[in-house]
């Protein structure tokens, strides 16, 4: 019965018009939401106990530990208090908090914020320098390759099951084929899946990134969101959004301020938090906000300073200009008399 589900959401996706091989490389530098619907299925990947013994289990355990406790690489990669998990919720494996299965079949892909092709590894980079305001690993350093090794075993295992192969190992990957992602043309998907998880559409696997929200009645109001913010969220992240330590270990996320993710990352866009906070915040009580609450809070919560965007050049207007033109955040906007990124926090690791 469940089979039967997985398979109808699987053929949904796969039915997914050539558009999408059109398109290729897909230029967007922020993820298309998807579209949520009521009956929809999402994948499952393996339990984390399936995890092999071996030299390659051990990759995907380390991945794992990484993406959980990010705070291990604090001062040398991590420059804030942030975890991988904190926004990927449920160790990556949440659909609508931007899961790593679906992730991992989307790479590689065009990526405008820097210009070119981003491998599934090269993507993981990208949080490194925004959303944990620190300084990315090298791309073949055992860091990246270990998180990249849990992707891929979260989305191989959760695809050999839905296809009735429950008992078949998640095929070993080395470390360069690891790097690259689902979307690589070398990918290679064994027996029957080879036919299914066509290459169009492997972009779009429902639950990916964020589910489509609707527009807000009226335009986000970050002084309406303070308001929300102090009845929904401060309770748990602090009256001035800075989190909150037990014993000197991060155990509630920063949402603004030195300790969060910087001004470059994706969830400084108001779009892309409201999405976020309206299906996962508060946290275990998702979607229960109204639309224009999750818009006000986020336009709150992203009005305050934070670090500054690693792009910086010292002209703030020309940076907003360069890298901000057309997104929906605040960066070298006024809000409430105060200029944003004008008193922007330093990297959370010195060059
Ligand atoms: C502050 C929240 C936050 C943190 C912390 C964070 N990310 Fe992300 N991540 C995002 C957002 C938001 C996106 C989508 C960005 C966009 O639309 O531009 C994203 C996208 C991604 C993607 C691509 C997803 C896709 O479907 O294409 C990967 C892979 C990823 N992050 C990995 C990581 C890893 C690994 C870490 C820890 C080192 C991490 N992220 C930490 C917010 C975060
Ligand atoms: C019950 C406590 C609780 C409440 C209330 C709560 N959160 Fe969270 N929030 C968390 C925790 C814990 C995480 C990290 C989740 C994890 O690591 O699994 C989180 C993560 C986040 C993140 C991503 C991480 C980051 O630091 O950027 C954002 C954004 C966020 N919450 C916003 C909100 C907003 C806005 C509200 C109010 C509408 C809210 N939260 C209410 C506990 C809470």
């Amino acid at each position: 019965m469940r089979l039967n589900k997985c398979w109808r959401a699987m053929l949904l996706w796969c039915a997914l018009p050539n558009l999408a091989l059109a398109a290729y490389p897909d230029m967007q530098e922020e993820i298309a939401t998807q579209p949520k619907a009521a009956d929809m299925h999402y994948f499952t990947p393996r339990d984390l106990s399936r995890i092999p013994n071996g030299a390659f289990g051990d990759k995907v355990r380390k991945g794992y530990e990484l993406f959980v406790n990010t705070q291990q690489l604090k001062g040398r990669y991590v420059g804030n208090t942030l975890n991988c998990t904190n926004c990927h919720l449920d160790a990556g494996t949440k659909a609508y908090a931007a899961p790593m299965w679906a992730a991992y079949l989307a790479y590689p892909a065009f990526r405008k914020k820097d210009n070119r092709v981003n491998n599934f590894a090269e993507r993981i980079q990208g949080c490194f320098n925004y959303s944990m305001n620190g300084k990315a690993p090298a791309i073949d350093s055992p860091e990246l390759v270990a998180m990249s090794a849990y992707s891929y075993w979260l989305l191989m295992g959760g695809l050999l099951d839905m296809f009735g192969m429950q008992d078949k190992p998640v095929p070993e990957l080395n470390d360069q084929q690891l790097q690259l992602g689902g979307k690589d043309e070398t990918f290679s998907l064994p027996g029957p899946l080879a036919g299914r998880v066509k290459m169009a559409g492997r972009e779009h696997m429902p639950g990916r990134a964020f589910a489509t929200l609707a527009e807000p009645p009226q335009a986000a109001s970050p002084s309406r969101g303070q308001q929300v913010y102090s009845q929904h969220c401060a309770v748990c992240h602090g009256d001035q959004g800075q989190g909150r330590e037990m014993a000197g270990v991060p155990v509630l996320p920063a949402l603004w301020g030195p300790q969060s993710y910087n001004w470059g990352a994706g969830m400084h866009r108001v779009n892309t938090a409201a999405t976020f906070i309206f299906e996962n915040m508060p946290l275990g009580k998702g979607v229960q906000l109204s639309v224009q609450q999750a818009w006000d809070v986020a336009a709150f919560m992203n009005s305050r300073e934070r670090p500054q965007d690693p792009r910086f050049d010292g002209d703030l207007s020309n940076t907003a200009k360069k890298f901000h033109g057309s997104d929906q955040g605040y960066y070298g906007k006024s809000v409430e008399g105060e200029l944003l990124g004008s008193q922007a926090f330093p990297a959370g690791i010195q060059p």
